[in-house]
């Protein structure tokens, strides 16, 4: 039977590659969104895939929004936290709102996704945990001290993951996606970004699908003695 997959952030940017990827190799997929209506609508209207609209910072609405995907399409067999924001200025310029409003949604989004989901993967001996970290939660950046510090603490959370659900079937790893061809990086100046693909030894910036195949691979049965690990898909650009 096949398996159910719900994706935060999954209607755009790399989310998006991962629904359709999941899509593809058979999952019922469910991705959520938090406020682009209009994109969303573009994106289920081009793929089939089902869109649910919750905020992620949101720990009522993510479980109320969980309860409706599992009554619609079945328990959730593969979540995959990628739902994620930038608020980037120099430390000495970051604003508390800015600072948390980066954890809110990329930190705690991901305890208020998973959260509601792991007891019933608990239950069935099966699931499959997926946080979308990144290469600055890894070396850290300037500018984004609070974006990198909850890109770190991700590691944490699927190593913790990892130990608690291994006896049940669950796996929890995360993938640290190094700068990739989506809205959020293209929304970095210019001649930063210049800067940053001089920096990359594979010489270009990363494609959606690069790593969509990288979950596709963590989602799947054949995956299970993969646990608590961190995928980096950087083009070289930064090894631990
Ligand atoms: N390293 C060192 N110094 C830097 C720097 C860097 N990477 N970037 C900027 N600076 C310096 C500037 O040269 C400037 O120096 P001076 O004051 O001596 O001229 C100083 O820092 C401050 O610069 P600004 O006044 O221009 O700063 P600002 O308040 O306008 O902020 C910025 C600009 C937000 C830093 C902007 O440059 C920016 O967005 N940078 C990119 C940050 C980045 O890489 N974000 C990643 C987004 S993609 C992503 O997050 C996805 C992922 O997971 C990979």
């Amino acid at each position: 039977m096949a398996r159910t997959a719900l994706v935060t952030g999954g209607s755009r940017g790399i989310g998006a590659a991962i629904s359709q990827a999941l899509k593809n190799a058979g999952y019922h997929v469910a991705a959520t969104y938090a406020g682009n209506d209009e994109a969303a609508a573009k994106f289920t209207q081009e793929t089939g895939i089902q869109t649910y609209k919750w905020n992620a910072a949101d720990y009522d609405a993510s479980k109320e929004g969980i309860a409706k995907v599992e009554a619609d399409i079945g328990p959730i067999d593969v979540v995959v936290a990628n739902a994620g924001i930038t608020r980037d200025a120099p430390f000495h310029k970051m604003t508390p709102a800015q600072w948390k409003e980066v954890v809110d949604t990329n930190l705690t989004g991901v305890f208020n996704t998973v959260h509601p989901i792991w007891p019933g993967m608990r239950e069935r001996g099966f699931g499959r945990v997926v946080v979308i970290s990144s290469i600055n939660g890894q070396k850290g950046q300037f500018a984004q001290a609070n974006y990198a510090a909850t890109k770190a603490g991700d590691l944490g959370f699927v190593k913790s993951l990892a130990q608690e659900g291994a006896a049940k079937g669950i796996t929890a790893n995360a993938i640290c996606p190094g700068y990739i061809a989506t809205d959020m990086v293209m929304a970095v100046p210019e001649k930063v970004r210049d800067s940053i693909v001089s920096q990359i030894p594979t010489g270009r910036l990363g494609e959606p699908e690069e790593i969509a195949r990288c979950v596709v691979f963590l989602a799947s049965d054949d995956s299970g003695f993969i646990n608590g690990s961190t995928i980096s898909a950087n083009g070289g650009q930064f090894f631990v």
